[in-house]
């Protein structure tokens, strides 16, 4: 396979998700990994660090030996500069952003290309001299060595990012290092990966019974119907009702299994979140006890059960990639709480077949076991639901304002077609009362916040602007059909430094 060594970037996962959109399977390993001969061929990603720095991150030295070809993406080129005896520099100019490079010799890796292609560039090093026994390939203006080669060595590096979206022809570049330079084959497609996988997890389970909790979105549901083709009635879906979901959803939820003609375990726990829930307004505690909570309600019905051994959970590649942390630990920002974080002491065997998939790849799968569209590319929803949306207590009041909100937020973003476009799309319910006028009344009422954002993996997210006309008519439903609003407010801050729930 292709292996990706990541030292830290962020765009490491975006290399592998490009070549296995391309139909290569590739996976990622932490930078210092060692790499057995089974290796077709190794992508060095870029980094925050500097190679120059006392714990610069590097690989293991092995690799070099493999003799298979190898290709460093701006970090990496360092790496392989100061590797091969050239100096590393902290550029005059950090250079960030779009630049044209020129081919200064033909090569494998720009095959299909034309010349004078606009790359993107994000470095503050670069590279004062030629590594021994390599040769140019391609120049900016800033950087004459943007791009080198040592063909004995099969090593290619490049100072730019071909994985962005900015970069032109980025996607030919990966290729032609992947299926010409290093003679990968296209055998990554999501139809023979469920196909394997059924079986894999028949053979595995056999007459068994397997335990899966569903949270309403993508990833579990798929898992159910999956597990489902697999297993048939071997399979146990359990669908926690936590009181915090939005209007009519765990109908929904059954519904949409009913069709698929899956039984699910449906199990009203609403008033235990809500009582335990009761007069608590700090966030992370709201977030701690919906975790416990969901934790009690599952363990109080496996109780019940027997015959269970495993228990299916939908975890995706990313949670799985050893992170790398170059700049240690990140802080705990918010406590994070879904279906997958079940304790380790339930004593069940774990079934993740989603474990090297990337999101996008599961709504593949989706496709190709069926689902719905527009179950396909719901919105995700966090599992500690509007509890995170309503600031302070929360109450059955409360929510019962949120879910009419948030329901007119929704199908008026649906109906303009904006859904399909963001990311998310929600209302939030804040703690506070003000003043207004309704026919010749005073009115002492609550406000919503409109939250709509765009972004990639929910990392980083942008608000997005929408139109006046869309926005008056959400403004205008909201408070007149909802008692108890009578101020809607529109939230215009990016994450970072906002977040993009509200706590
Ligand atoms: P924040 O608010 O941290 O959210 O910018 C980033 C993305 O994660 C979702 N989110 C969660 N998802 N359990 C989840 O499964 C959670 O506890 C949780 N908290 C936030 C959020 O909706 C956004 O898409």
């Amino acid at each position: 396979s292709l292996v990706i060594l990541d030292f830290g970037s962020q765009y490491t996962q975006l290399i592998a998700r490009r070549i296995r959109q391309m139909g290569y399977y590739a996976e990622i390993l932490p930078y210092n990994a060692k790499l057995k001969d089974n290796v077709k061929g190794i992508i060095l990603s870029g980094s925050p660090a500097s190679v120059y720095e006392k714990d610069a991150p590097k690989p293991d030295d092995s690799i070099y030996a493999l003799n298979v070809p190898i290709l460093g993406i701006c970090y990496g080129i360092q790496l392989i500069a100061e590797k091969f005896g050239a100096g590393i520099s902290k550029a005059q100019k950090r250079e960030y952003g779009y630049a044209e490079i020129f081919f200064e010799k033909e090569d494998k890796l720009f095959y299909n290309i034309n010349n004078k292609n606009i790359v993107w560039m994000s470095h503050a090093d670069k590279i004062d001299k030629l590594p021994n026994g390599f040769e140019v390939i391609c120049s900016t203006q800033n950087s004459p060595y943007a791009g080198i080669r040592n063909l004995d060595k099969k090593i290619w590096a490049i100072q730019f990012h071909p994985e962005v979206s900015h970069t032109q022809n980025g996607n030919t570049i990966l290729e032609n290092f992947v299926s010409t330079i290093c003679g990968l084959k296209k055998d990554w497609n999501m139809g023979d990966f469920l196909e394997k996988t059924i079986n894999e997890i028949g053979q595995e389970v056999r007459d068994k019974k397997v335990l899966c909790a569903i949270s309403g979105g993508v990833d579990s549901s798929v898992l159910v119907v999956l597990l489902n083709k697999a297993l048939g009635d071997n399979v146990i879906p359990v669908f926690i009702n936590n009181g915090l979901l939005r209007q009519n959803e765990e109908i929904n939820v059954q519904k949409a299994f009913e069709k698929l003609g899956i039984k699910i375990n449906y199990i009203d726990a609403s008033e235990i979140f809500l009582s335990k829930l009761k007069k608590v307004k700090d966030p992370e505690k709201k977030r701690k006890i919906i975790g416990h909570t969901f934790i009690d309600v599952f363990r109080d019905f496996v109780s019940k059960l027997s015959g269970v051994e495993y228990l299916a959970q939908g975890t995706l590649y990313p949670d799985v990639i050893e992170s790398v942390s170059v700049k240690g630990p990140s802080d705990v920002i918010k406590s994070h709480h879904n279906v997958g974080g079940l304790p380790k002491d339930l004593k069940f065997k774990l079934i993740e077949p989603f474990r090297f998939l990337f999101k996008d790849e599961v709504r593949q799968l989706a496709r190709q076991l069926n689902l719905d569209d527009a179950f396909i590319n719901r919105h995700p929803f966090p599992g500690p639901g509007l509890a995170i949306r309503i600031i302070g207590e929360v109450t059955k009041q409360k929510l019962n304002i949120l879910r009419q909100a948030d329901a007119i937020i929704l199908e008026e973003i649906k109906k303009s077609g904006f859904y399909d476009k963001v990311w998310q799309a929600f209302g939030v319910l804040l703690d506070l009362k003000s003043v207004g006028v309704m026919g010749d009344k005073r009115t002492y009422d609550y406000a919503i916040v409109v939250r709509v954002v765009e972004s990639l993996d929910g990392m980083t997210a942008n608000w997005v602007y929408l139109p006046q006309e869309f926005l008056n008519t959400i403004s205008t439903r909201i408070i007149n059909e909802v008692q108890r609003v009578n101020r809607v407010v529109l939230d215009i801050s990016n994450k970072p430094p906002a977040t993009i729930e509200w706590e």
